[in-house]
């Protein structure tokens, strides 16, 4: 079976768009591919994080995981943190990276918005992190948003030239994007994408936000000019809460357009908004079921099955370098 590898970061609030993005899609690969799905704290300390938040944060998404229906028999689920493979790994494909690639990263730039004076090295770093999490693994498939895509093609770059340098060790990968999804937008502004880190609790459903919020967030969302419900690019905000809709309630767009042909955007609203709920009351009620202690016995089993991969691979790393173990 192909192998499959991804993770979330456990930073910030987890919302519809990591879902819709990213884990909906790890949950149908875990049938007929091996996968491994990391909470990468390592990644989350990029920028300051408080110690106590954080170490709720990783349980959190584990448990964010086991709620969507990833399955700890089927899939390996584990802390980056717990396999030190990890930090190993992307020490040494530092040292075959080019400043000016890191320096290109789009999301560093946004990131380290200040003219990079409070920027980290680790946010600098961040891509390379984030290839030795997916190279380990000798991964096939990578399902992400498409916000990670830049990330992922400079992982095959830095797999290939190792590869040409040292022999043939890693398996190039490839980004798994799918087309509705990769991209769900703030519904505050549609023009900038979902954000875990954003200023307003109105840019974002958040996986654990209350019916009422959901009701309040839906209501507040912002519009684009005109009545009908159509999706249209020059209509991004419609567009993006056409594409929530369709996702979550399991209609196509089509459909969802013939449904309001003589409705506004007010009966429209409504009726996402209850989508939406019907979505996050199962999920969350799965959710509060996980007893902590038990998500924690499931995320070091998997460390111990990941650890066996990723010191099998670091083996091979080393002795291609010429470094002794
Ligand atoms: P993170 O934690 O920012 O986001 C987790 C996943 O959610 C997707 N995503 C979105 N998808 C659609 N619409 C959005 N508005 C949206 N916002 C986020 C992201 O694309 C991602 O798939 N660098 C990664 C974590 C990571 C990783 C890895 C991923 C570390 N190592 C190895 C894959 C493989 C990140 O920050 O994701």
């Amino acid at each position: 079976m192909e192998r499959i590898f991804s993770g979330v970061q456990p930073s910030g609030v987890l919302h519809i768009g990591n879902y819709l993005g990213a884990i909906k899609n790890w949950v149908n690969l875990q049938n007929d591919h091996q996968c491994i799905f990391c909470v990468v704290d390592l990644h989350a300390i990029t920028v300051s994080q408080d110690p106590k938040e954080l170490l709720k944060k990783t349980v959190e998404v584990a448990k964010i995981y086991l709620a969507a229906g990833i399955d700890p028999k089927k899939s390996t689920i584990f802390v980056q943190s717990h396999v030190k493979e990890h930090a190993e790994l992307a020490w040494i494909l530092n040292t075959i990276t080019k400043i000016p690639e890191l320096e290109r990263m789009t999301q560093f730039k946004d990131k380290a918005k200040d003219g990079k004076k409070e920027a980290s090295m680790g946010l600098f770093d961040y891509p390379v992190l984030m290839a030795a999490d997916i190279l380990l693994y000798k991964t096939v498939g990578v399902p992400v948003g498409e916000d990670q895509v830049q990330h992922i093609e400079l992982t095959r770059d830095l797999a290939q030239r190792f590869n040409n340098k040292f022999g043939e060790i890693f398996t190039v990968p490839k980004a798994l994007v799918r087309k509705e999804g990769a991209r769900i937008m703030g519904l505050d502004d549609p023009i900038k994408k979902m954000s875990k880190s954003a200023a307003s609790q109105y840019n974002y459903i958040s996986l654990t936000d209350s019916p009422d919020d959901v009701r309040e967030k839906i209501k507040k969302a912002v519009t684009d000019s005109g009545k009908e419900i159509v999706f249209s690019q020059d209509k991004p905000a419609l567009a993006n809460l056409l594409t929530i809709y369709s996702l979550l309630g399991g209609q196509t767009i089509k459909d969802i357009e013939a449904k309001y042909k003589d409705k506004g955007y007010a009966d429209f609203k409504k009726d996402l908004a209850e989508v939406v709920v019907e979505f996050l009351e199962p999920f969350q009620e799965k959710y509060n079921a996980l007893d902590d202690n038990e998500v924690l016995e499931i995320l070091r089993e998997g460390a111990k099955k990941a650890q066996v991969i990723a010191s099998q691979t670091m083996s091979e790393v080393k002795k291609a370098v010429g470094l002794i173990e």
